[in-house]
Parts: structure tokens; C-alpha cells; sequence
């Protein structure tokens, strides 16, 4: 089924408050930027509401069992605008003897998270862990059908609820082959029939895939991962996000290549998520570099914390979260927070900028096509590295225009700043004013081909 994930930088989880709020503040920041940075926007005091300056959201795991702690649902409902359940809608949770479906905890999570402007991930449909007893010492087509028919009953459940569901979660060794499970040993196409299985369970929700060390792009799990989206995207099978748990706890760290990973996945045409993030002791660089490579990439749709406190914590001993123990804002709160308000697209991965030493081809006329009405985009190189390069773009004539721009094959658009984006496909972008003037810019993964893309301005 041909499912278009375009929507991924709308703005569908903001409340109309927010959206009042954040009109205002791109009228603020519209005049900022003549005195300041572009790209920079007013700011927004929680996490959630800063997110969604730049159509992103700003999520936590919610455990059912703290639902009765106003401290904590305080600073949740204040906070963030996703929710994944922390463990209640994972197999064991919804199906504790089989074809015996219980919600009640996901629907808690759930009737509270909507009830708090927020929207649901859900999380997890196949999954080696958390499973309960009588599926664990399943084999063969008796659990394959089992999986089909678990996946069934609780998308049916939750149908034209949840933004996301996690089908498949942590299916690969960390040498990126195929982790050895029950669901591996049923067959190598278990992932696949999970996705095509979820789909028709419900078309509305984008179906992920979810794992942790996927961070680092010079890992072989990484690699494992990639191959599997590209294979799945090359031959049709239904997937429409990967989420990087991120979990930089228990002696990992933030990779440099933490945004080359973000973009290669999402030039592969799926949305991209950091999805359980927690950081040893909550250091405030990791999480500032962790944010700034998602704001960095136009498909990375959002981040999610695992947990609100650090007391909420499944690792609780590394206080990995961004709310102490009391509640309190730490530093960590703050450098996020600050990142989200300041927008992205300006800050570049930092490996070493090495610059090709053939330079992109420059066409020797600017490539500026009026389009239908009178306005031109002109574009003009930015910083390359040896896999991709940055286009900045001017447009003139009009403040409302459209500008398409279209990259030639191989090569894909991986980011953008300071424009609305919508993207017919990974090699046609939609561009619209975000309020913040007539200046943007791409970054475009080459795969080979350093040809600028063509470009057409229309006024609307
Ligand atoms: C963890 C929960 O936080 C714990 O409460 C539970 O005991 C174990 O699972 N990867 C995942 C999450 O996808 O579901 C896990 O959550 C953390 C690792």
C-alpha cells in the first residue's frame, strides 16, 4: 500500500493554545531576525510547546502506576506533547493468556496522555523481551500465527488512535545480523509479515522499527538496520519510521555521527525519532548535541524521554533524565530546551568537514526558474563534506511563494531550515515560508551525483 509520510513536519499535536501561542511567536521572531540570527524563534517555555515551533513533539514514557502522582503528572501534562507507554502496551501487558486481551493499563495511559493534549507511540508489538509466559515457549507457525493474530487484535484496539506504533522492537545483534529469538526462529520474514500485518491492522498509524545502538552510523547494528529499511523500502514492504531509543546510559555516549545516522535513515523516506532517551548523569552537552541532530534533519520528527524524574527512571542510579527526583528543572532541562527554542538546520554534524576535492558542479548560470507567478530562488553553495553538501536558497519577488526543488537520482534532500517543508518523495521537496523570511537552505545527501537540483518558484 503506498502510505505518503509527508505530513511529517505538520503540526498536528498542537493545541489550539499552542497554535495561537507559536503564531505569535513567529511574528516575534520574524522581526528578531532582522537583528539577530535566521532561523531563530521566540521562545516557548516547556519542552513540548518549543518542539512544536519546528512541527516536532517533545515526548516521555508514562508508567500507569504513577498516574495517581501529581507531581508527576504535573510536570508531564505540563511538558511534553507524545506519550509512549512505558511497559503497558507491550505483549505481556495486553495479552497475558492468549487470545485474552487486556487494555485496561494502555488505556489509562492513553485516556490520560489525550486528556493532556498529548498524543501516543505505541510500543511494542513483536518483541524477543517482555513477552508473556505462554508465548515464550512458542515455535514455529504456532507463533508465527500467534504474532499475527497478537498484532491484530491490538491494533484493532487502539485503530486510528495512535500517532506510531513500535512493530518490532531490538530484533539485531549488535553485529547487525538478526538477533536469535523465538520470532527469528520462525522464519527471516517474521519482521516483515509483522509490518504488512500492522498495516492492515490499521493504515492510519506510521509503523516503526525500533532499536537501541543505531546511534553510532559506523556500527554494524546501524548497518544491519539501514540494509533492512532500504530492502523494505526497495521492495514495498510497509515501514514508516525508525526509532533510535538513544539510551546513552550504561557506559554509551552520544556518537559524533548521531546526525549523519538520523539523515541516511531518513533519506531512506521514512520519519526518524529519537525514542527512549536518557544520558549518564543528564550531561548537558550530550543532550544539547542529542537535540540539535534531530532539529538538524527535517525528518527527524520528535524525541522522547524515558521517564519524567530521574526517580521514574529505569535506571534511576545513572540520574539520566531531565527532572531531579523532586521535580526540579536540571541543567540538562535547560540546554534542551534551549536548542529546541533556537531551531535548527545551522549547526553541522561535526565529523570532519572534508571537502571533496572535485567542488560540486556549479551550473554557470544560477539555477533561478520563475515559476508561475513573480518570484525566483537562487541558489548558492554552502559548507560540503565528503557525502553531502549545503544549498542555501534566496528567494525574491514575493513573501509568499512555493519553491519545488527536485535532486537528481541518487542523490537525496536529507535536511532543511527555516522553511515549512512537505516531501512528495525524497527527492522532491515542497517548500513554504516558516515566517522567518526568504533565506533557507538544504542539505542534500549526493550518493554520487553533485548536480544542484533544478528549482521552480511559484507565488500563491
Ligand atoms: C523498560 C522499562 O523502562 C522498564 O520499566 C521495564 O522493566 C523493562 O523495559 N528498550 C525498550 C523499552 O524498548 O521498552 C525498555 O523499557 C527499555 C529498553
Amino acid at each position: 500500500m503506498a502510505r505518503s509520510s509527508s505530513d511529517a513536519r505538520s503540526r498536528w499535536w498542537r493545541s489550539p493554545a499552542t497554535r495561537a501561542l507559536a503564531g505569535m511567536a513567529t511574528v516575534a521572531a520574524t522581526a528578531a531576525v532582522l537583528v539577530t540570527a535566521p532561523g531563530a524563534d521566540a521562545a516557548a517555555s516547556t519542552l513540548g510547546a518549543a518542539a512544536a515551533q519546528s512541527g516536532r513533539y517533545f515526548g516521555t514514557a508514562i508508567a500507569a502506576g504513577k498516574l495517581g502522582d501529581s507531581a508527576y503528572t504535573t510536570i508531564a501534562g505540563r511538558e511534553f506533547n507524545m506519550v509512549t507507554p512505558e511497559n503497558e502496551m507491550k505483549p505481556d501487558a495486553t495479552e497475558p493468556n492468549q487470545n485474552q486481551f487486556n487494555f485496561s493499563a494502555g488505556d489509562q495511559v492513553y485516556n490520560w496522555a489525550v486528556s493532556h493534549g498529548s498524543k501516543v507511540r505505541g510500543h511494542t508489538l513483536a518483541w524477543h523481551s517482555q513477552q508473556p509466559g505462554w508465548m515464550q515457549n512458542m515455535s514455529g507457525s504456532t507463533l508465527r500465527n500467534a504474532m499475527i493474530n497478537h498484532i491484530q487484535k491490538v491494533m484493532a484496539h487502539y485503530q486510528g488512535k495512535l500517532a506510531y506504533w513500535d512493530v518490532v522492537n531490538e530484533a539485531f545483534n549488535e553485529d547487525g545480523s538478526r538477533r536469535s529469538s523465538n520470532l527469528q526462529s520462525t522464519g527471516n520474514d517474521w519482521i516483515e509479515v509483522a509490518f504488512k500485518t500492522a498495516r492492515a491492522a490499521d493504515p492510519s498509524t506510521k509503523l516503526c522499527y525500533n532499536d537501541y545502538n543505531i546511534d553510532n552510523w559506523n556500527y554494524g547494528k546501524t548497518q544491519g538496520v539501514y540494509r533492512m529499511v532500504q530492502d523494505f523500502k526497495s521492495r514495498g514492504v510497509p515501514i514508516d519510521c525508525v526509532g533510535l531509543q538513544a539510551h546513552f546510559t550504561g557506559g554509551s555516549s552520544v556518537p559524533s555521527s548521531l546526525q549523519t545516522t538520523i539523515s541516511s535513515f531518513a533519506a531512506l523516506g521514512v520519519d526518524v525519532a529519537l525514542t527512549e532517551v536518557d544520558v549518564t548523569n543528564a550531561s548537558t552537552s550530550q543532550y544539547s548535541a542529542l537535540t540539535q541532530a534531530c532539529m538538524n534533519v527535517a525528518r527527524c520528527v520528535g524525541i522522547t524521554v524515558w521517564g519524567v524524574r530521574d526517580s521514574d527512571s529505569w535506571r534511576s542510579s545513572e540520574s539520566p533524565l531531565l527532572f531531579d527526583g523532586s521535580g526540579n528543572k536540571k541543567a540538562a532541562y535547560n540546554s534542551v530546551l534551549n536548542v529546541l527554542n533556537s531551531g535548527g538546520g545551522t549547526t553541522t554534524t561535526p565529523t570532519t568537514p572534508t571537502n571533496p576535492t572535485t567542488t560540486p558542479t556549479n551550473p554557470t548560470t544560477t539555477p533561478t526558474t520563475p515559476g508561475g507567478g513573480s518570484c525566483t530562488a537562487s541558489l548558492s553553495a554552502g559548507q560540503s563534506w565528503s557525502d553531502r553538501y549545503n544549498l542555501n536558497v534566496s528567494v525574491s519577488g514575493s513573501s509568499s511563494w512555493t519553491v519545488t526543488m527536485t535532486v537528481p537520482s541518487p542523490a537525496r534532500i536529507s535536511a532543511t531550515w527555516n522553511i515549512n517543508a512537505t516531501w512528495p518523495s525524497s527527492q522532491v521537496l515542497i517548500a513554504t515560508p516558516n515566517g522567518n523570511g526568504n533565506n533557507w537552505g538544504v542539505t542534500i545527501m549526493h550518493n554520487g551525483n553533485w548536480n544542484w537540483p533544478s528549482v521552480s518558484c511559484s507565488t500563491s
